[in-house]
């Protein structure tokens, strides 16, 4: 049988490429583009998180709070001297299940960061380079393989395991439409 993150991976993969695509149109080392991209992040994650913390996440991760996300990625935008933007509003509260899929697009969303992090960081431009605490946030030490294993203990109780792909939807669609919403226009050549 698998696991609920097999199966989180095989459902998720058609909107993981849809979010990827979406940001690949981003040119991370300009600024206009870079700032755009982290716009986009901030109206995402900073609405996730809220939602994640009034639904009880730190009941289920209990070291959440240097997980979260939400203080540098607003640093990043301060120091571009970017707007922060409303984030999403999410008025519901998240079952234990809704909460698990959407921490786990969150914390998923780090190994793209990574990749991220390395092109921004050999941008030309200074002021991408100095602002990348979100895209270089380092969580606690095996906080992957650590939460990977949290997951598919909760994962255990089959009955979870709806809500667990529902928060993985709900996660991602609004990855998505944050993108959208911000996307730079595409620069004709
Ligand atoms: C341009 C942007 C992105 C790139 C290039 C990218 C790339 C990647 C890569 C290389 C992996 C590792 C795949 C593997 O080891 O098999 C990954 C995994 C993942 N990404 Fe992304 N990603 C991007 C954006 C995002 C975003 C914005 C989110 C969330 C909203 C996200 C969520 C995930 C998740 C949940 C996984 C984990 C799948 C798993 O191994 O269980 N990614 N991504």
């Amino acid at each position: 049988m698998s696991t609920i993150r097999e199966m989180l991976r095989a459902e998720g993969g058609a909107l993981h490429e849809q979010v990827d695509a979406t940001f690949g149109r981003y040119a991370l080392q300009t600024r206009p583009h870079y700032t755009a991209f982290l716009q986009a992040h901030a109206q995402a994650l900073i609405g996730l998180e809220a939602l994640l913390e009034r639904s009880g996440i730190q009941r289920l991760l209990p070291d959440w709070a240097e997980r979260r996300r939400t203080e540098v990625l607003g640093e990043d935008l301060q120091q571009l001297a970017a707007a922060p933007p409303e984030p999403v509003a999410l008025e519901r509260l998240l079952d234990e299940g809704e909460c698990w899929g959407v921490a786990y697009v969150l914390e998923g969303s780090r190994l793209g960061s990574r990749l991220l992090d390395r092109h921004a960081g050999e941008s030309p431009d200074e002021a991408v380079r100095d602002a990348r605490a979100y895209l270089g946030h380092v969580p606690p030490q095996g906080a992957w393989p650590g939460f990977l294993q949290r997951l598919d203990e909760a994962g255990r109780d089959a009955r979870l395991h709806p809500a667990m792909l529902a928060g993985q939807r709900l996660a991602f669609e609004v990855f998505l439409a944050a993108g959208q919403r911000h996307a730079p226009a595409v620069i004709a050549c």
